[in-house]
């Protein structure tokens, strides 16, 4: 008999427009004594003092930016670990408030508070022997799944991999799709087309199973409604979106991601292209893995007036291109899932060379 993933979820949802107005009433009953909350909110809100002066921040509560010009790697979380503890002692708990980026930083901070030694030593599966602090995540973007998912994506000083764990999920996330609703539309268009990839791969993937397709459809059809069918962009369409996300996320928990996920780590470790970015700039030349959605992501291009980055591998040397090769092929799940157990005939360096060639 094989043996089925046992998957941590999430322990507490809420979803609405104002949602996050609850925010002090669900952290008030997890308070230890005075000890303080840490909110850790994405720099782009540095400059914004009405959704600041929001923030539930009570007693000694911190708020911290998260500086996210780059993806989060495992020396940033270290220093955040290092300085919560240092100019805090023991907190209460810790609130991430952003795009995927903060999301990931919040649940790696919350497990290295916990875990001694370094995140580095943490990346890959199941790694992580204790539960972190107590840890809520609240989007201000939609598309990465990172509010449901089992992991923390870093950039270490080997690899980019994540905090794969039972003890990785948020405790608590908030969904409100005020949240999302000033969202650039570049950024938003980036990272709601992390979901739509994440869709195409776990469906299309070997690893598909009932729970998977049914929530990567319904993921799916919440994309193509407001990324193909609708014209312009209101609150309904955050409100889609969000959920999305949150159903995409849920399907690749229980399937696995494919060839743009594998190939983009590759880029992202040596040239640090953002997530979303990146797998667009990928997902556009997957014609011969997935031929139908390329060309549907070739239309929500033009729709959106999104201008992809050309020739991002032009002028890189031998050896830059064969970390990225080896980045890429060391993610083999990924490839299983896309390709089939015997993934490493069809997918050879030469081949994925080739591919990152294109890009
Ligand atoms: N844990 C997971 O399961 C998982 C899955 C996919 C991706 N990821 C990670 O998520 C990250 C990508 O996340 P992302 O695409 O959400 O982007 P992001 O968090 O990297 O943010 C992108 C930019 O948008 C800004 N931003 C955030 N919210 C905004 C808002 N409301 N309005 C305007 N700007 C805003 C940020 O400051 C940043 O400059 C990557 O680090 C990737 O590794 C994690
Ligand atoms: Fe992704």
């Amino acid at each position: 008999m094989s043996t089925f993933r046992n998957f941590k979820m999430v322990d507490y949802v809420v979803f609405g427009r104002g949602a996050f107005g609850q925010l002090d009433g669900i952290l008030a009953p997890r308070r230890q004594g005075g000890a303080p909350m840490v909110f850790l909110v994405d720099h782009f809100f540095r400059d914004k003092p009405a959704f600041l002066s929001r923030v539930p921040q009570r007693g000694k509560d911190r708020l911290l930016f998260a500086d996210v010009t780059e993806e989060p790697s495992t020396r940033q979380v270290d220093g955040l670990r290092d300085q919560i503890r240092a100019e805090c002692g023991a907190i209460s708990g810790i609130v991430g408030i952003g795009g995927g980026s903060t999301m990931d930083l919040a649940k790696a901070v919350s497990l290295m508070l916990t875990n001694a030694g370094s995140s580095a030593d943490y990346q890959g599966w199941d790694l992580v022997t204790r539960p972190g602090v107590y840890k809520v995540g609240i989007p201000t973007l939609s598309g990465t799944g990172a509010e449901v998912s089992r992991t923390a994506v870093l950039l270490g000083p080997e690899k980019k991999l994540g905090l794969n764990s039972d003890f990785t999920p948020f405790d608590q996330i908030v969904l409100d799709p005020d949240l999302i609703a000033g969202a650039p539309a570049t950024q938003r268009f980036f990272t709601g087309m992390d979901c739509y990839v994440h869709c195409i791969e776990s469906l299309q993937g070997t690893y598909l199973n009932a729970f998977s397709r049914a929530y990567g459809e319904k993921a799916l059809e919440l994309c193509r409604q407001v990324f193909v069918e609708k014209d312009g962009w209101d609150g309904d369409s955050d409100e889609r979106l969000m959920m999305a996300s949150y159903a995409g996320g849920m399907s690749i928990a229980y399937s696995q991601v494919g060839v743009a996920h594998a190939v983009s780590y590759g880029l992202a470790y040596v040239l640090h292209t953002r997530h979303g970015e990146g797998n667009c700039i990928v997902f556009d030349q997957l014609e011969e893995f997935y031929p139908e959605a390329v060309r549907e992501f070739r239309g929500m291009l033009q729709k959106h007036r999104i201008e992809l980055p050309r020739g991002v591998t032009r002028g890189l040397s031998e050896a830059q291109v064969e970390k990225m090769v080896t980045v890429s092929l060391g993610m083999a799940p990924l490839w299983a899932n896309a390709l089939g157990e015997d993934w490493q005939r069809k997918m050879t360096r030469e081949r994925l060379r080739a591919l990152y060639a294109r890009l």
